[in-house]
């Protein structure tokens, strides 16, 4: 990493940003790169679009239908443009994310009035693009996939992210499965090496991170060099990560069941501060469909790979992906589907109507599974689903867990936070005082999707964490 360069000159004028973010929490945690790389121009955040300088799309490509989306909110933002412009003031409009990448020619051609089209690897560059957009006639667009590390660009302070920080450490997909675009918009796999990786850890837990969730497309393929030259498995990153004074919990997210592997399962036994709750999508139960869809394993596997995890961790809970309607999916590999999901039980899940993707194999698949068959095939999944989730919500009730304050509650002298398994959890308490440590919360009642409960009478014992701000590392 470099800061040479960005000596700080006298303070930059004033300016607004505002940045809306779609997708997925790598787009969440992008947008918050981007922040970053224009705080030093003088770029603050802005409520809403009317009152920026600067606007920022960040779009995601993967199911919805993105590109309309993208292009109904271009048009109302070339009005707030004009508007703008008539008072004398600018109005810079940049498209980030996905949908950048994979339409950039046909943004600046349908939407002129935008500035700056940028791919995910360019992120870094954004200040320089403002500054050109700036004199250009034309849109600036930047969606090369470069060689060199897009991370190595962005600045070293980032904004405190609060208790829960996200902590991109994997990025792209050599997967290609049938119906997905990361493949494309993405690019190739990559791992961040292992000393940038803690360092940054590092960094969020002295600005106040508790709980950091690692993140990547296929975070659990994570092969990232380490201080030794060797590869790191994710499981070796977790252990150091475990190591970081101050640090009360970790998490990761999206891992594929594919690269689950033992040394990664065994870090699920030896780290009690790994949260026992894996998001480990599986899209389909249908072998025929999961090898349509070239997921590259099977239900066989799948199982096993639960089953090691629960016998490394008990009481780990599991959330996943589905899809329904994948092309040539029949009602027999749906029925296989909802049969998986009554014997594993997945206490969260999102669940997807199969929608092609241009440019994926899965669009021009024959054997398209009409609209009306994949509404009812979702509904049924989603209400098992529900189901289940409400089903583990109330097995909580009565239990005393860790909770981990991360802010107020809804209601005045209330406190909010997560239990291990990721669920909201409310309580009566000052937020201030105990926000960033885990307290342990007695459950009383369950809600569709959030606990609440009261702090159970050991607060102040020792299973409360000390509030002490960690030795800086
Ligand atoms: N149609 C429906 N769902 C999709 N997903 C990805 N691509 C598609 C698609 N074309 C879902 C998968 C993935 C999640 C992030 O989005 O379930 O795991
Ligand atoms: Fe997409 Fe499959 Fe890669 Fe996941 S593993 S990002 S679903 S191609």
């Amino acid at each position: 990493m470099t800061t040479e360069g960005q000596a700080p000159l006298a303070p930059p004028a004033r300016k607004r940003l505002f940045i809306r973010t779609w997708g997925c929490q790598m787009n969440v945690y992008d947008s918050a790169r981007m922040a970053d790389v224009l705080a030093p121009l003088g770029y603050a955040p802005a409520e809403a679009p009317e009152g920026a300088d600067m606007v920022i799309l960040n779009t995601c490509h993967i199911r919805e239908k993105a590109s309309e989306k993208l292009f109904s909110e271009l048009g109302r933002l070339r009005e707030l443009k004009k508007e703008k412009a008539s008072s004398g003031e600018k109005l810079v409009l940049a498209v980030a994310g996905c949908v950048a990448q994979a339409e950039g020619a046909e943004i600046t051609a349908r939407a002129p009035w935008v500035d700056i089209v940028l791919g995910p690897q360019t992120y870094h560059k954004l200040p320089e693009m403002v500054a050109r957009a700036s004199r250009a006639a034309g849109a600036v667009i930047e969606t090369d996939f470069p060689v060199e590390d897009k991370f190595d660009h962005l600045p070293e302070v980032a904004a405190p992210q609060g208790v829960t920080a996200f902590l991109t450490v994997q990025e792209g997909c050599d997967k290609f499965c049938s119906f997905c675009v990361v493949p494309y918009t993405r690019g190739a796999e990559y791992s961040r090496p292992a000393a940038a990786v803690l360092a940054e850890a590092r960094r969020l837990v002295a600005a106040g991170a508790r709980e950091i969730a690692l993140l990547g497309q296929n975070v659990n393929a994570y092969h990232g060099e380490g201080p030794d030259g060797r590869a790191w498995g994710l499981g070796r990153l977790l252990r150091e990560m475990a190591d970081i004074p101050g640090l009360l919990r970790l998490r990761y997210t999206t891992s594929h069941p594919r690269d689950m592997d033992d040394d990664l399962i065994a870090a699920h036994a030896e780290l009690p501060m790994l949260m026992p709750f894996l998001h480990l999508p599986v899209q389909s139960g249908s072998d025929r469909v999961l090898q349509a869809m070239n997921r590259g394993h099977g239900v066989a596997e799948f199982r096993r790979v639960v089953e090691k995890l629960r016998a490394a961790r008990p009481d780990l809970a599991l959330s996943s992906d589905f899809i329904v309607g994948h092309p040539g999916e029949t009602a027999a590999d749906f029925a296989a589907t909802m049969a998986l999901v009554r014997e594993v039980e997945f206490p969260l899940a999102y669940s997807f109507k199969y929608s092609p993707r241009p440019g994926t194999p899965a669009a021009g698949a024959p054997h398209q599974v009409p609209e009306a068959e994949k509404d009812a095939r979702l509904q049924a999944l989603q209400a098992l689903l529900r189901e289940q989730q409400a089903g583990f919500n109330r097995s909580r009730v009565g239990m005393t867990m860790q909770v981990l304050i991360s802010g107020p509650g809804r209601h005045p002298g209330q406190a909010a936070g997560r239990s291990p398994w990721l669920q909201p959890v409310h309580l009566p308490g000052d937020a201030a005082a105990l926000l960033g440590r885990e307290v342990p919360v007695t459950i009383l009642a369950a809600h569709p999707n959030s606990l609440s409960g009261l702090l159970a009478a050991s607060e102040g014992g020792h299973n409360a964490q000390p509030r002490e701000e960690p030795a800086p590392a």
